[in-house]
Formats: C-alpha cells, sequence, structure tokens
C-alpha cells in the first residue's frame, strides 16, 4: 500500500475521524451534501457514538464521486494522541483493504496525527505471502493507496520520515520471524544482517573459527548439536559523535529451539521458529535507526544458533566454559538462551565498552504466566536506563513492565559442579534466567533485560495495527528510547 500526504483526494473510499458523540466534521459537509444526508443519517444511528475503534460504512449514490464513506469513531479529541491515531489508521486499513476498492483517503486534522495514522496504516497493511502460491486475486488487498488527507501535507510527510523507518523495522521484524526455519537459520540470518549495508550500516560477521578463539563455549555449545554453522552477527550504525562510546543491542538468536536432548513436546513447537524474535528485534532496530539517520552510536550484536537434538548436541550435565571464563552446567538443554546471551554479552562489554547494554530475547515461557502478551518483562541494574526504557514503552505502545532481581534470586542458580547452573527451578523462572544473564555484566555496566516471549508473537484478539503472527516488538520502542535518550 502506498501512502501519501495531500491536501485532498479524491479516492474511491473517503473516511473521516469522528469525535465521540460529536458531529459530522465540516470536511466532510460536501459529501453529505451531494448524499442527502446520509453521513449524518449514520452518525445518528443508536450504537455509533464515535468510540475509538468504532466505524460506519456509507454506501453513497451514483451521483458522488466517492464511492463509500467510512466513519471512523475517534474517541474524545482532548485524548486523541499519536497511538489512538495509529489504531484509527490501522482500523481503517483492517475495514478497507479488501473491500474491492483501490484508493482510499483519510482526513486528518493535527499534522502529527496524520502521520500517526498513516504509520498506523502502515502497520496494519503488512502481509506475508511468501508462501502461498494460490492466492486468488480477491484473497489479495484492493487496496493500492491511502492517502492522507491535511493541511499541512508537507509537515505531515515530514513528521511521517521517523516513524516510517521505524515501522520499516517492524516490518522487518516480521519478515525475519515468518520466513520458515528451513529458510531462516543461522547462516541466512546473518546474510540478511549483512543486506543491511546497503542502509549505511557496518556489518560483521563471526563464524564457528572465530567465536572458538573468543572462548565463547556457551554459544557454540547450543549449536554444536545443529548442522547449521553458529554466526555472530554485528551491525554497527555510527551516526553520533566520533569517538561517543556505543550503546549495546543484543538479540537471543536462536533460529530454532526444539530444547535439544531436554526435547520440548510436539505441540506447538513449530512456533519456535520465532525463537530468534530477539535477534529480529535488534537487527529491524538497526535499519530503523540507519533510515531515519540516527544521531547516535549503537551496535547490535545477535548470537545466531539452532538448539537441536543430535548424537554432538550438549547434555544435561555438560559443563561449558563461557568467554567470561565463568564455567555453567547444563542441567536442562532448553534453557539455551541464556548460554548464547551470556557469551553476545561479555563480547558486546570487552568489544565496546558500551555507556549501556539492552538485551531482547524470547527467554522463559514462564513471562507469559506473569505478564501475559500485554507487557514485555523489564530486568534492569539501573533505575534510569529502566524508567527510560518504560517511558520509550508508553510512547510507542510497545509497553514493558518491571520485575525484580535480587541476591535470593541469584542463590537458587547455585551448582554442585561448576560456578553455577543454567536454570534455577520452577519457582520466579523469568526472574533466576534475568539472574543468569546479570552474572556476565560487569560492575558498574548499565544493563536492561527484555523478555519478549509474550510479545514477540501473541495468542487471542489483536490490535489491529498486529495483523501477522509476529508482532515486530521492539524496533519502535527501541528507537523511541535512544532518540529521547541519546539524540538531540
Ligand atoms: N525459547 C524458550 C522460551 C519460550 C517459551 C519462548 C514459549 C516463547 C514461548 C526458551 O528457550 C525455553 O525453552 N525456556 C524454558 C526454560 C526452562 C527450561 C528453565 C522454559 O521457559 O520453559
Ligand atoms: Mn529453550
Ligand atoms: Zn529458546
Amino acid at each position: 500500500m502506498k501512502i501519501s500526504f495531500k491536501s485532498q483526494s479524491d479516492a474511491d473510499i473517503q473516511a473521516f475521524i469522528i469525535d465521540e458523540n460529536g458531529a459530522l466534521p465540516s470536511a466532510a459537509a460536501e459529501l453529505d451534501e451531494i448524499s442527502g444526508g446520509l453521513l449524518t443519517e449514520a452518525l445518528a444511528v443508536e450504537r455509533f457514538s464515535g468510540k475509538l475503534g468504532q466505524h460506519a460504512i456509507v454506501v453513497m449514490p451514483k451521483s458522488a464521486e466517492a464511492r463509500r464513506v467510512v466513519l471512523m469513531g475517534g474517541g474524545k479529541s482532548k485524548d486523541r494522541g499519536t497511538l489512538a491515531h495509529e489504531r484509527i489508521g490501522a482500523e481503517l486499513v483492517r475495514g478497507q483493504a479488501m473491500s474491492g476498492f483501490k484508493s482510499l483517503a483519510i482526513t486528518v486534522e493535527d499534522t502529527e496525527g496524520a502521520a500517526a495514522v498513516a504509520a498506523g496504516a502502515k502497520l496494519a497493511a503488512y502481509r506475508f505471502d511468501t508462501y502461498f502460491t494460490k492466492l486468488k486475486a480477491e484473497q489479495k488487498p484492493s487496496v493500492k493507496t491511502l492517502t492522507v488527507v491535511t493541511e499541512d501535507d508537507k509537515g505531515a510527510k515530514a513528521a511521517f520520515k521517523s516513524a516510517d523507518a521505524e515501522t520499516d523495522g517492524t516490518c522487518l521484524a516480521r519478515d525475519l520471524m515468518n520466513e520458515p526455519p528451513n529458510v531462516l537459520y543461522p547462516e541466512s540470518f546473518a546474510a540478511r544482517a549483512k543486506e543491511l549495508e546497503k542502509h549505511g550500516l557496518e556489518v560483521e560477521i563471526l563464524g564457528e573459527k572465530e567465536m572458538e578463539k573468543l572462548g565463547m563455549g556457551g554459544l557454540l555449545g547450543v549449536g554444536q548439536g545443529s548442522i547449521r554453522e553458529s554466526k555472530l552477527a554485528v551491525m554497527k550504525w555510527m551516526g553520533g559523535k566520533a569517538g561517543d562510546d556505543p550503546v549495546c543491542l543484543v538479540g537471543k538468536g536462536v533460529c530454532f529451539d526444539t530444547g535439544g536432548i531436554s526435547l520440548k513436546p510436539g505441540a506447538a513447537m513449530q512456533d519456535m521458529k520465532g525463537d530468534m524474535g530477539g535477534a529480529a528485534a535488534v537487527t529491524g532496530t538497526m535499519l530503523a535507526l540507519a533510515k531515519r539517520k540516527a544521531k547516535a552510536n549503537v551496535i547490535g550484536l545477535i548470537g545466531l544458533v539452532e538448539n537441536m537434538p543430535d548424537g554432538n548436541a550438549i547434555r544435561p550435565g555438560d559443563i561449558l566454559t563461557s568467554m567470561s571464563g565463568q564455567t555453567i552446567e547444563v542441567q536442562n538443554t532448553d534453557a539455551e538462551g541464556r548460554l548464547v546471551l551470556c557469551d553476545v554479552l561479555w563480547y558486546a562489554q570487552e568489544q565496546y565498552a558500551p555507556k549501556a547494554i539492552v538485551n531482547l530475547a524470547t527467554l522463559t515461557g514462564a513471562i507469559i504466566i506473569s505478564l501475559g502478551h500485554e507487557n514485555a518483562g523489564l530486568f534492569s541494574n539501573d533505575d534510569d536506563l529502566a524508567e527510560a526504557l518504560t517511558a520509550a514503552g508508553k510512547t510507542s505502545g510497545e509497553t514493558v513492565w518491571r520485575l525484580p532481581l535480587g541476591e535470593a534470586y541469584d542463590g537458587l542458580l547455585k551448582s554442585k559442579f561448576a560456578d553455577m547452573r543454567n536454570i534455577g527451578g520452577r519457582a520466579a523462572g523469568s526472574i533466576t534466567a534475568a539472574q543468569f544473564l546479570k552474572r556476565f555484566i560487569k560492575e558498574g555496566q548499565a544493563w536492561a533485560h527484555l523478555d519478549i516471549a509474550g510479545v514477540a508473537w501473541r495468542e487471542g484478539k489483536k490490535d489491529a495495527t498486529d495483523p501477522s503472527w509476529p508482532s515486530g516488538f521492539g524496533p519502535r520502542l527501541l528507537s523511541q528510547w535512544i532518540a529521547d535518550k541519546y539524540e538531540d
């Protein structure tokens, strides 16, 4: 769907935002008149109050140029911020994309609102059709263009720039997660990361040989049961001041998680192709930063492996030596994400002395029990960082909720045979996973861990901005945080 901003439009479908319990906006007056008052009548229908999420469709008489008018509930105008505008754009696309008409327009009063409507529309228009070979024309969207009609169309276009970049990041993260695991595996994921060089990023790929030299026994241990070579991709965007310490973003990229020898049950195992959601989020963020030319130094590092059962796979009882030198008794090969992250986190600190590290991972099923699909779990050793991420979550709509860390939880990681074990027991599973990661964070290093297992893909009724299997959670949150905190 091509999105543009204009001061008027002759699209087939014309949409307008209606204030809750409000009158028809003046921009719709002419269409109301042509139709002999059909729009006013639609507003008078008892159950249409203009609440956010409601809409009414009016079929126009032949004499009118527009074929349909859609009245979009806008809620109370004083509450209509960025997220409400996004929702309106998304609901409009969800409702009309398959309508059979080709062009769609919506009139939006304020400039920032117009940009947000466009962002919501773009998120809702996302599709991943790559592997359908038999789609008929009527199974594909008919709407090809969306015109956001607004007085200051140039201003709206400028305001859309960064949201456009960020939603490109979201869509890339979705694409990566949607790809099947026979197509997207460590090497091919690394190649996708490498492609970002055309957007001005510098991308470096480490293979198993290099990682062995570095002593990454955790990451390599997870990957050793797979016929696919493990990779570490490092994506650099240095748009800030030269010499300024970077921010590091670290992603869990388990391209498929069978559980390994501690094999997962079969039901829904196919979802574990999404266990690279953290890496997808980091990759999407790097694209967003490059596209909007962020004035910050940011390095994305993704640990790419496949966790398979095999004659060469790690066993429960094996002891791995991480790059940090700390040893880990593997008690459950399905607690693999932390084994990957511990080495990538250590590498990031050794290599780049970052001013902050944020890692993202579909780390624990337990976080779904704690927070459901509404918030990512946030763990941090730094209150300012935690608050900044929480605030960026509220602004971007990708919300996070902080959970505690603490000594007592850390004690649950004690092993009889090594410096630690890789599980903490049934209780507080997400917290003990976070405690494990914290053991690989140096003294004084600001760090946050986002457990995105509940939000990377969602069950149940979903928002119109989230139309695919994966949500693409991450790029909008991280880009917002970087903009708030590191750019002026
Ligand atoms: N990738 C899973 C976590 C997960 C579960 C993500 C459901 C998304 C949806 C992770 O590697 C895992 O298997 N974690 C185990 C940890 C346990 C063995 C300590 C879990 O959550 O059961
Ligand atoms: Mn696992
Ligand atoms: Zn996993």
